[in-house]
């Protein structure tokens, strides 16, 4: 099945011209159904998970492949590609474009975990010149925008060097997520390297790392950054989004919580079908449905062994009788495993 491509050259600057935040690509998270809730809750745009483009270009049937896949409708969603081969990069592009309608494409230079090192992902930050020939090959290949996602270094910050060289080189947007691969992700993202990457490249720089509510991320944005982007932030929490597109904190209600968590499994169901039991498999919503219900700690051990879209049901629309309780505030903490 073919998508109408979506030809919006300028993308960037576009939704950059309102308020909001970013979802950022995870890898095991940021999938059709979680880009959906964000985009409903106001997300300026979204990006896949990372996507092989050697898996794109020299695997047999990827047009299917659920990772570049959007759900119906979907617009705004930024398709992210991993690779370290020009040639491969560009014919990538080709294919993401006539297969899966994406409104930018991205280049993940920040990725340590071992099947992407040596191969690209945050690798590129040791050889930033072969990047730089990577987003000019993609750009040979497309009328959209091209951007980046950076670390600050391999080891040590040099992500200004780095910027720089991916805005020479064409990147329309540079992302920058303020840690270096050796840090993978502990500590605290460094917001000051990432205003210092900012202040010296004239493409918008969005910044990435441990924005956990909408107070923090407009917080950050007075750094100079042109967005934020919100990763393990945002499971369990598309509000998030909306409070940074209408400046509304009200946190939502524990009716619109769970209606939320049900939607998401609804939508679970919806974009990957039955599998080979006839049955819809919920299991990879297990490290998130908890997180929508931070405080009823009680339900994790039913949310955390869910098999199908009616074991979500069961434990779930209980919670609807007699619902919609005062707002709740939301702990700040995430619980997000961390895996790309
Ligand atoms: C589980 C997980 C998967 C990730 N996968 C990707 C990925 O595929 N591509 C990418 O560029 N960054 C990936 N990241 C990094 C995030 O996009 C983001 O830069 C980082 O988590 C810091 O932001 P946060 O504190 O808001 O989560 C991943 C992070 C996590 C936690």
């Amino acid at each position: 099945m073919r998508y109408p491509a979506r030809m919006s050259p300028g993308f960037y600057a576009a939704r950059l011209a309102r308020p909001g935040a970013v979802l950022a690509p995870m890898a095991g998270y940021s999938d059709a159904p979680l880009r959906q809730l964000a985009a409903e809750q106001g997300a300026l745009w979204t990006v896949s998970e990372m996507i092989s483009a050697r898996g794109l270009v020299l695997g047999g049937d990827s047009e299917n492949l659920s990772l570049g896949r959007p759900y119906p409708g979907e617009e705004g969603r930024v398709v992210q590609l991993f690779g370290a081969e020009p040639e491969i990069l560009a014919r990538a592009v080709g294919k993401v474009e006539g297969w899966f309608a994406p409104a930018a494409l991205d280049l993940n230079m920040g990725c340590p975990v071992p099947k992407v090192r040596g191969k690209g992902g945050a690798c590129l930050l040791q050889t930033p010149e072969v990047a730089y020939e990577l987003v000019r090959a993609m750009r040979s290949a497309t009328a959209l925008d091209v951007s980046a996602k950076i670390r600050l270094g391999w080891d040590t910050d040099r992500s200004v060097e780095v910027a720089r060289g991916l805005a020479a080189a064409g990147a329309a947007l540079i992302t920058v997520h303020g840690r270096t691969s050796a840090q993978r992700y502990t500590g605290e993202a460094d917001w000051d390297a990432i205003a210092r990457v900012a202040a010296s490249v004239d493409v918008p720089v969005v910044g990435s790392g441990d924005v956990g509510s909408a107070s923090q991320a407009r917080e950050r944005l007075r750094s100079g950054v042109a967005a934020v982007m919100i990763g393990r932030g945002a499971v369990g929490n598309p509000w998030i989004f909306r409070s940074l597109a209408t400046g509304d904190d009200t946190p939502p209600s524990l009716g619109e919580r769970v209606r939320t968590a049900l939607r998401h499994a609804e939508l679970q169901a919806a974009f990957y079908g039955k599998g080979r039991r006839g049955l819809t498999n919920m299991r990879p919503l297990r490290k998130v449905l908890p997180q929508y219900l931070p405080d009823l700690p009680e339900l994790r051990g039913a949310l955390v062994v869910v098999e199908t879209l009616e074991d979500v049901t069961r434990v779930l629309t209980p919670l609807l009788i007699g619902e919609d309780r005062a707002p709740t505030s939301r702990p700040a903490s995430r619980d997000v495993a961390v895996a790309g």
